[in-house]
């Protein structure tokens, strides 16, 4: 355990990262994973594959249990051979317990989901509140706190301020993760940058022998308040969000001035100061990320008084909803008549992206369940997000192939470019469809391939 005498040594031993006890012996750096999803699982097996001892905590049983037992109860590619391995060492476990973790951790790190408010665009922090009000009070010794989720600037100084008064051997840093998913392990082991929102010189030291591997593989490692470190991912989310709907805004163009999003997206990115990065066009960004970080940092900067820098965000907003609307005019179009009533529509995709079984604010299964809301036969397919999806709208239909999918549809919508629906052949899924009717949603396909097919072909933003 990390007390007041100890000090960090950088060493390791049969795998373990240690530090020095107070008497100069080597003792090994506990850490817990408090908050087991997509962020938190990477987090914990990460850690234990570099070395340390750590203990994953979920307030859910059946989670905690699935984990303990190798299990990854969601879709991240490479996660779970890292989390088996790191049971196999013994080095990682799961728990429901709290009191455990307090015993257990040097370091804890804060992984819970900070969810959109049901009723409003703020941030709903009552699982980082319920979290520190379990935890903080069974703190009995010297530890270092330190928050993953992205939460309003300002949450920061507050918890610490609580803290101070509920366990005052206990200190809070922020450290927020920029980790995809689809890309967890990756971001995570590897990140672009480790930003360190901290207090004092020895929550710098700790941060910095936790990512010491990947300060050696120059990895940029910047030191901040908590506020700035806050405010950094937000900023982040922000940014790509704006990115992604500007593309999307000249899509809108395009499509009234006959150009070509898809070669201007290319054109544009090919500027070094602009990049190719989140600037493909299509039905617009979901999930659980930025889509509600734009919105409670729209919220926050109202009860900041600064409502007014972030009103684009509105319009960002705004943009990528337009893309969902225009998904269904274009699905009507080609339906090829007034209404859907009496269409067969096929879709491919219902995650928010591809290799993700994700489908919070999916965009995909918006427009899936709006089509079937407006009178068309839906049948669906998806690689892996078919079960969330089925218990979210179990008024579409699902089928296990994308031929199946798209068998007798009236028009064939691609709304996640999975791998599988890149490679589809024009021609096998040709022969099953009633009409050859298809929306590129996501600005996938080659279109003289589909079109050389006879297939009459459309995307958002081209002509
Ligand atoms: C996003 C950020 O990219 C991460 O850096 C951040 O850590 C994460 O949110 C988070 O806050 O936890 P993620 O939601 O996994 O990660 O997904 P992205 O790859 O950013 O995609 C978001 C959405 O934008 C998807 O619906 C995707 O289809 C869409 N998108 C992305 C586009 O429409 N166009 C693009 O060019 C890129």
């Amino acid at each position: 355990m990390l007390t007041a005498g100890q000090r960090l040594t950088g060493r390791s031993r049969g795998g373990l990262k240690l530090v020095s006890d107070r008497e100069g012996a080597d003792v090994s750096l506990r850490l817990t994973v408090i908050g087991t999803g997509y962020l938190g699982t990477a987090q914990a097996a990460c850690l234990a594959s570099l070395g340390f001892e750590v203990l994953g905590v979920d307030s859910d049983p059946r989670r905690a249990h699935a984990l303990g037992g190798g299990i990854v109860p969601f879709h991240e590619p490479g996660l779970q051979p890292l989390l088996q391995a790191g049971l196999r060492t013994g080095r990682l476990s799961f728990t429901t317990s709290y009191a455990r973790a307090a015993e257990f951790g040097d370091v804890h790190f804060i992984c819970v989901g900070t969810p959109q408010a049901a009723d409003a665009n703020r941030a709903d922090l009552t699982q980082l509140e319920t979290c520190v009000a379990t935890l903080a009070p069974l703190l009995d010794r010297r530890c270092l706190i330190v928050g993953k989720c992205t939460v309003p600037v300002g949450t920061a100084q507050n918890l610490a301020e609580r803290l101070a008064l509920l366990a005052p051997g206990a200190e809070l840093a922020w450290s927020p993760e920029f980790l995809r998913e689809g890309h967890a392990v990756n971001d995570t082991l590897r990140p672009d940058r480790i930003v360190a929102g901290v207090q004092s010189a020895r929550a710098e030291a700790i941060l910095r022998e936790i990512h010491a591997d990947a300060i050696a593989a120059r990895v940029p490692f910047l030191v901040t308040d908590l506020a700035t470190a806050e405010l950094v991912k937000v900023a982040a989310n922000a940014f790509l969000a704006t990115k992604i709907s500007f593309i999307n805004a000249m899509a809108e163009v395009c499509e009234a001035a006959h150009g070509d999003v898809h070669l201007l997206a290319e054109a544009l990115g090919h500027d070094p100061r602009i990049g190719p990065a989140s600037l493909r066009p299509g039905l617009g960004f979901g999930g659980g990320c930025l889509p509600k970080d734009i919105r409670a940092f729209m919220a926050r900067a109202d009860e900041l008084g600064v409502d007014q820098a972030l009103s684009f965000l509105r319009e960002v907003d705004a943009i990528n909803m337009r893309r969902r609307a225009r998904m269904v005019d274009l699905a009507r179009e080609l339906a090829g008549r007034e209404g859907f009533e009496g269409s067969r529509v096929g879709v491919l995709g219902v995650a928010f992206k591809p290799d993700s079984d994700d489908i919070r604010d999916s965009p995909a299964l918006d427009v899936a369940a709006t089509i079937h809301g407006l009178g068309a036969t839906v049948t669906v397919y998806d690689p892996v997000a078919m079960p969330s999806a089925r218990r979210v709208h179990p008024e579409l239909g699902y089928a296990d192939s994308a031929v199946d999918a798209v068998r007798d549809a009236d028009v064939v919508l691609l709304l996640t470019e999975w791998a599988e629906f890149r490679d589809a052949d024009p021609e096998v899924l040709g022969k099953v469809v009633t009409k050859r009717n298809i929306v590129d949603g996501r600005n996938a396909l080659d279109p003289v391939l589909w079109r050389a097919a006879s297939w009459h072909y459309r995307a958002l933003g081209r002509p």
